[in-house]
């Protein structure tokens, strides 16, 4: 897939005349088969309101930092990190000296400041504004802390001067994303490979109300996903009924149970290798109740007779279509290291990720990840690290692993 088909864009709008421009650059994006979740400053709003660009998005465009529902739902940390591409377009010069500044007091600041996501600007001001010390300084600053810069246009302006600092046109920005796609992918040490990733946890049904589970969030499997397509990686993300958002840019097959599960990886074979990160159940109800299970008059509880489920990292390790690099997760409460390693062995994989899932840990649902990678030649234990960062430095060590 190249191009925007697939990314998810967060659109950052400022204050300025051609914040109405940003509304066109949805559509573009759109059309162009990504997806937009905008974000307005207050002096945005006072451009286009957040009920047009949010309808035109499809999804309701932010404004305040202390939204309690959202933080609850996706907090702002995550948001930023969501996106395969942060666009702030139009950039007003405050926004850029807030910016080049490191500021965090809106929305919109705190998420460019947050982010691990490549950003790109459109400034748009007036020409003496952009010729300015100060923002020829910041827009510099921008520049050589990696943020990719599109425009200023010249021409006629809306205060009536003529001169560089229009923002560039909807179709302008339009191509620069696509190139910045294009590119990306192109560089990416995993083109030409193919992925299978499992995340999330399963749900093993008891009766129709009630089911054995577990708190995956699918926060480190989505991780790992979108390292590996950031990598050029074509990836097949099986997942089971997480919370976090889904990667962009892959074949996506959400499954309920271990069994389905189980399936959908068998079917998404051959591939070049296979990272399971989900957290399977062990076991699914020996037999299935098609009615809410009852108490019994005298209250003694009912016996759940459990089987065991298919093991799918085994299956992989050990099947006729063993993708050529196989690595798993073990998720301990003790021992973490040494149940690891007999994990990796009775599976088979080539690779384990031991992770410490104590209470106090945090690691399911949580942020970060600290983990121990066995392999053949050892263990190496990794910092603690947030998720995404978990997912890049393992994209790295496969493609060295093969030879990228
Ligand atoms: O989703 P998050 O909230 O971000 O949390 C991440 C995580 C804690 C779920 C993740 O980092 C993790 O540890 N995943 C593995 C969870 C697990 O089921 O571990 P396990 O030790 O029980 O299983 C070992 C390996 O076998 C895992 O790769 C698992 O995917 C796989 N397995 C287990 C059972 C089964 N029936 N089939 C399997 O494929």
């Amino acid at each position: 897939m190249t191009g925007i088909a697939g990314k998810h864009v967060l659109l950052i709008v400022t204050g300025g005349i051609a914040a109405y421009k940003a509304l066109e650059l949805t559509r573009l994006i759109q059309k162009a088969g990504g997806t937009v979740q905008p974000i307005l400053t207050r002096a945005a709003t006072e451009f286009v309101t957040p009920l047009s660009i949010g309808t035109l998005a499809g999804h309701a465009a932010l404004t305040e930092l202390f939204d309690l529902t959202r933080e609850a739902e996706i907090g702002h940390i995550e948001l930023s990190r969501s996106a395969d591409l942060i666009v702030v377009a139009p950039a007003s010069a405050d926004f850029l000296a807030k910016m080049a500044q490191g500021h965090a007091d809106d929305l919109a600041s705190t998420t460019v400041l947050a982010t691990d996501t490549e950003i790109m600007i459109a400034p748009a001001m007036n020409v003496r504004m952009w010729e300015a010390p100060a923002t020829r300084r910041n827009v510099a600053q921008l520049r050589s802390d990696g943020v990719h810069v599109v425009g200023p246009d010249e021409g006629d302006m809306a205060c009536g001067e003529f001169g560089p600092g229009r923002m560039a046109e909807p179709q302008a920005i339009l191509e620069a994303i696509t190139a910045h796609f294009d590119a990306k992918a192109a560089r990416g040490r995993l083109k030409g490979l193919k992925a299978v990733v499992t995340s999330g946890p399963t749900r093993e049904w008891i009766d129709p109300v009630r089911y054995i589970s577990n708190e995956s969030s699918g926060r480190q499997g989505t991780a790992i996903a979108k390292a590996l397509i950031a990598e050029g990686a074509e990836v097949v993300f099986v997942t089971g009924p997480a919370k976090a958002p889904r990667p962009a840019g892959c074949r996506i097959i959400e499954v309920e149970t271990a069994l389905e599960m189980d399936a959908a990886v068998q079917d998404a074979l051959p591939a070049d290798f296979a990272v399971c990160v989900a957290a399977v159940a062990d076991w699914r109800m020996a037999e299935a109740h098609d009615q809410k299970l009852k108490k019994t008059p005298d209250g003694t509880p009912p016996t759940l007779e459990l089987t065991a489920n298919p093991d799918i990292l085994a299956g992989l390790s050990q099947g006729d279509q063993r993708p050529r690099l196989v690595i798993g997760f073990a998720a301990e409460t003790e021992n973490l290291e040494a149940n690891a390693a007999r994990k990796r062995k009775t599976k088979g994989c080539d690779w384990i990720l031991a992770n410490d899932v104590s209470a106090q840990s945090g690691t399911f649902g949580g942020p970060e990840n600290s983990v121990i990678l066995l392999t053949e030649s050892g263990a190496e234990p990794w910092p603690s690290l947030p998720k995404s960062k978990v997912g890049h430095r393992l994209a790295a060590r496969i493609a060295s692993h093969f030879g990228r």
